[in-house]
């Protein structure tokens, strides 16, 4: 174990420890770990971009409080994409894969792409999941704790943001972008705020990330020129319609005994978000579990959607306040 830390960073000596533990387990007759670990090996060296291991960059201590490291828990198996979503990214993925390629004949490569959608159809998710497709850290950066800090130090704050992304290959996103779109309109033209702004948009144009730049926002109609063609791909996450919801729903119900069937409820749930849907199939499925049931039934699925009509109604309701 000391000795594979000590080899961090330096690829052959790391994998010849690695060798050493597997064949170290294989004389102990461990033979399914032995063949894990190989198997784990053998995958990193698909990766030619990032050589095989991408390399750790100190993270900035100055940073920790708008840049987060999360570690992705899920994979692709845990969303639900258009078809033409799921071509797109099968095609960013190919083309970080043979980044060194492209740009050899003095092609660009995309990286910077703007997610475009309502809340909760998967924006966030999906960066998550594509992240760890591409077998790279997942930084998430807090933009209104960026923004908000004491202007002066904003500025410093993203350039050492842009720095590190610079030379680590990762995937940094970030969320709620709308923040930047909006302090463009509503601030003043000579601001310090839009200044901040201004420069983090031109950061935006000028880097080159080793891995991606992802932003999400939830505009679409009134999203700013100045800020969307700044970005190499615009991906648009829609709203799920009938058949995307009768997909979800025999996804969400996959591992799941019913005595009902939930598609049936597809017209029913029409302009519920995928986050939404969620909550109704998870909440389904935890009251046939305190009713000690073994499979979920029609009443469960019912109680779960009047749950969530309560709160969607309760939520319209707080919005249409907000704009009074
Ligand atoms: N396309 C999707 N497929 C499957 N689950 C989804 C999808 N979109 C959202 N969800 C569920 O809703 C939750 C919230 O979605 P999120 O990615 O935060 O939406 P957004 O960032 O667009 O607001 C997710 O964690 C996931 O459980
Ligand atoms: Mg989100």
């Amino acid at each position: 174990m000391k000795k594979l830390l000590a080899s961090y960073g330096r690829e052959d000596d790391f994998r010849a420890v690695v060798e050493q533990i597997i064949a170290d387990e294989e004389k102990k007759n461990n033979r399914v770990l032995a063949r894990s670990l190989r198997k784990t090996l053998d995958n990193l060296g698909s990766h030619p971009q990032t050589g095989g291991l991408s390399r750790l960059v100190p993270f900035p201590d100055e940073a920790k409080d708008f840049i987060q490291r999360i570690e992705p828990r899920h994979g692709p198996q845990d969303i639900i994409l258009s078809r033409g979503n799921i071509e797109l990214f099968v095609g960013l993925i190919r083309e970080f894969r043979q980044a060194d390629r492209i740009r050899r004949h003095g092609l660009p490569v995309r990286s910077k792409l703007l997610f475009c959608g309502p809340p909760g159809s998967g924006k966030t998710l999906c960066a998550e999941v594509f992240a760890n497709e591409l077998g790279l850290p997942f930084f998430h950066v807090r933009l209104d704790s960026l923004i908000s800090s004491y202007l002066g130090e904003t500025a410093t704050n993203i350039r050492k943001t842009f720095e590190f992304a610079r030379r680590q290959p990762c995937v940094l996103f970030f969320d709620e972008f709308d923040a930047i779109a909006r302090s463009r309109e509503e601030t003043g033209e000579h601001s310090e705020l839009r200044r901040v702004v201004n420069s983090l948009l031109i950061f935006i144009e000028q880097i080159e990330p080793q891995g991606f730049l992802i932003a999400a926002t939830n505009l679409d109609a009134h999203l700013d020129p100045a800020v969307w063609r700044r970005f190499d791909e615009i991906v648009w996450f829609e709203q799920p319609d009938d058949k995307m919801i009768r997909k979800y729903l025999e996804h969400a119900f996959r591992n799941v005994k019913v005595t009902f069937d939930p598609s049936s409820y597809s017209n029913q749930l029409q302009s519920y978000s995928y986050a939404d849907l969620e909550r109704v199939c998870v909440q389904a499925i935890k009251l046939s579990v305190l009713n000690g049931n073994r499979a979920v039934s029609d009443a469960d699925f019912r109680h779960a959607m009047r749950d969530a009509e309560r709160r969607r109604m309760r939520k319209q309701k707080l919005e249409d306040q907000t704009r009074e």
